[in-house]
């Protein structure tokens, strides 16, 4: 795809307006772990979005062609905060190759989280999707184009990984692969894709997450600092080997509707990304007691149930229950009986696949 770069600041009028974007986050399924430069992934990875865990992005902005790009305020749930504000503010400069008009614009943004507080669950995905949809929402009005097009959500998802890698999957809903691959053609390092749903099984549609809180602070090392340790890392080349080879499996899984296949795969992809944390140099441990406690609870109970209830986890120690709604009798009592006593105040999240991002009407911030 060519993403178009240039253009006359000046071929904008003077203007003004407001464009909200609510936009989620995602789970991966197949990890991006290590990138190149400018967030080229390293290997494929394919995810889903969440229902509950969006940020909301109110951007208004007026154009002046004799005043420069200022990000004038920024507030999350009704706070200034000067810490976003300023990696927004990056990110947003960032952009001003692509986006002429930004370099004239005075942008205020209100943003507002639906993560439970302190969760421990990362929201730079459904905070850069949305950013992204906004600002490709301002072009698309300047310009007079249709938002919500193949092409707009395409430069949305090609945006959003500017901000954060794995945000580029947040744009669409359903299974989402991000990464080239000669696996599925289409695919591409630079935006995401989102699989048909003929290659997704019916028995996927609805999939459930149980997000366990096993604890709601800080990261000790943050994910950029992780990417960033795969360049050296003694495994790095099996690792995109064996991403290639977990994705290609997955894609079979979620055609066929092959749940344990799908469980098999997606907990591999969990303890492998960990355990390439550990053998770092240096190396790291996100995973607390509880993690691997809950972890093994999962798997006695699936020895002794069969349900299908598989774990996944991100780059923390908290854990993602992945289920089909189909089997929520059978799972909801088993995280309430067995896995709250484990979890950090006794917290869960309840959450599960969503629709995707939602533009949101002037004014009902
Ligand atoms: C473990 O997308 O947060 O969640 O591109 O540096 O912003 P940056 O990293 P980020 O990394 C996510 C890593 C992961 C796996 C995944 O979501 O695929």
């Amino acid at each position: 795809m060519t993403i178009q770069l240039s253009g006359q600041a000046t071929d904008f009028p003077r203007t003004s307006g407001q464009t909200c974007w609510q936009s989620p986050a995602n789970i991966a399924l197949v990890k991006y772990w290590g990138k190149y430069p400018v967030q080229i992934p390293m290997n494929p990875s394919l995810s889903f979005v969440l229902k509950g865990s969006v940020v909301k992005i109110c951007m208004d902005y007026s154009i002046d062609p004799d005043s420069p790009f200022e990000l004038v305020s920024f507030s999350l749930n009704g706070q200034v905060n000067d810490i976003f504000k300023s990696r927004i503010d990056n990110y947003l400069e960032g952009l001003v190759p692509f986006f002429p008009f930004l370099k004239h614009a005075q942008i205020h943004i209100d943003s507002e989280s639906s993560f439970p507080h302190s969760a421990g669950i990362a929201s730079s995905a459904a905070a850069f999707s949305a950013l992204a949809l906004c600002v490709c929402s301002i072009e698309a009005e300047i310009s007079g184009k249709a938002p919500g097009t193949e092409a707009f959500l395409r430069r949305a998802s090609f945006m959003a990984r500017l901000g954060s890698g794995s945000a580029c999957r947040s744009i669409y809903d359903g299974m989402v692969l991000w990464g080239k691959t000669e696996q599925l053609p289409g695919s591409s390092d630079e935006y995401a894709v989102k699989l048909e749903s003929r290659h997704v099984h019916r028995r996927f549609m609805k999939m459930k997450d149980a997000v366990l809180i096993v604890d709601s602070g800080t990261k000790k090392v943050s994910s950029s600092a992780g990417h960033a340790l795969m360049h050296h890392h003694p495994y790095r080349e099996q690792r995109k080997e064996q991403a290639s080879a977990n994705l290609g499996r997955l894609l079979n899984a979620l055609q066929r509707g092959e749940m344990p296949l799908f469980g098999e795969i997606i907990e591999n992809e969990a303890l492998s990304l960990h355990s390439l944390m550990m053998s770092s140099s240096p190396g790291y441990i996100l995973m607390h007691p509880n993690t691997i406690r809950l972890l093994e609870k999962i798997r006695e109970f699936r020895r002794e149930t069969r349900a299908h209830a598989y774990f996944t986890l991100d780059a923390g120690p908290n854990i993602h229950l992945i289920y089909p709604e189909s089997d929520a009798a059978q799972v909801i009592p088993f995280i309430r009986d067995e896995l709250t006593s484990l979890c950090r105040d006794g917290r869960w999240i309840d959450d599960g696949m969503g629709t995707g991002p939602e533009r949101i009407a002037h004014g009902s911030k």
